[in-house]
């Protein structure tokens, strides 16, 4: 099992993107559940379920649930409610659904006594400002996310997934205790694959960031615990 000093870094989430259990599996079995957090994504989530949360759950570790909820507030309180039931401790909604919306996952988390952090996606890091045009947004990317992460505050978000480089100007903008979550992680001989706001750990550790997100540049590795330690000694 993976032992480092993680102290004054960004924390790290492990995302969990597999087409089958056995091959997360090898990886999960290397990581300190102390140390690391997974995500599960629409990908593991629709495969495997409950059950699957429930056994990472069983070996320690602390879930952040990423199915990124979309939907008519009814529909997203139910959901939202759904999630926290299984005792995850993180969990994401899509900020641009709207201000009824995001108060109605709020609302959704009232009554239980440990809640999960609840976290607005912003603008996903695979997006451009060609890709924002094309859904008929005008603005420049970095103003969409800045709108988006204040209207999430505003709703009682715990924070945002956001692009690295958008993480200054979002603490100033809603405080040092908001969570920012920030994917798009690339060494710099990684492939870039479908993100296309990316930053490297090194320049992870200069912004205000409280936990990246590492997916491919860790899972499609020959040697993942290798890799992982070179992007956490990057980051001292
Ligand atoms: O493999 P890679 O490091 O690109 O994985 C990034 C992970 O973060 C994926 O699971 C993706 O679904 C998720 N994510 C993202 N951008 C967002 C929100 C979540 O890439 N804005």
């Amino acid at each position: 099992m993976l032992k480092l000093n993680c102290a004054n870094i960004p924390k790290i989430i492990i995302a969990l993107d597999f087409n089958d259990k056995k091959n997360a599996m090898k990886l999960v079995d290397l990581l300190n559940p102390d140390v690391f957090y997974l995500k599960i994504g629409k990908e593991m989530f629709t495969m495997l379920g409950k059950k699957f949360i429930y056994e990472l759950h069983q070996l320690g570790f602390n879930i952040f649930l990423d199915l990124k909820f979309h939907d008519i507030p009814n529909t997203v309180f139910n959901a939202t409610k759904a999630a926290a039931d299984m005792g995850i401790w993180m969990l994401s909604i899509h900020a641009s659904g709207g201000k009824k919306m995001l108060i109605s996952a709020k609302k959704a988390l009232q009554s239980f006594k440990t809640r999960p952090l609840l976290i607005g996606v912003t603008a996903l890091t695979s997006l451009t400002h060609t890709d924002l045009k094309d859904i008929g947004i005008q603005m420049p990317l970095q103003d969409y996310i800045l709108i988006l992460s204040k209207l999430s505050s505003d709703c009682g978000l715990d924070g945002v997934v956001c692009p690295g480089k958008e993480a200054e100007k979002i603490k100033l903008l809603c405080g040092n205790k908001y969570k920012i979550i920030t994917p798009g992680i690339r060494c710099l001989n990684d492939s870039t694959f479908d993100q296309n706001q990316i930053i490297t750990p090194k320049q992870a550790k200069k912004f205000p960031i409280d936990y990246i997100v590492v997916g491919r540049s860790i899972t499609s590795s020959k040697n993942p615990i290798k890799k992982l330690n070179f992007i956490i000694q990057s980051m001292q």
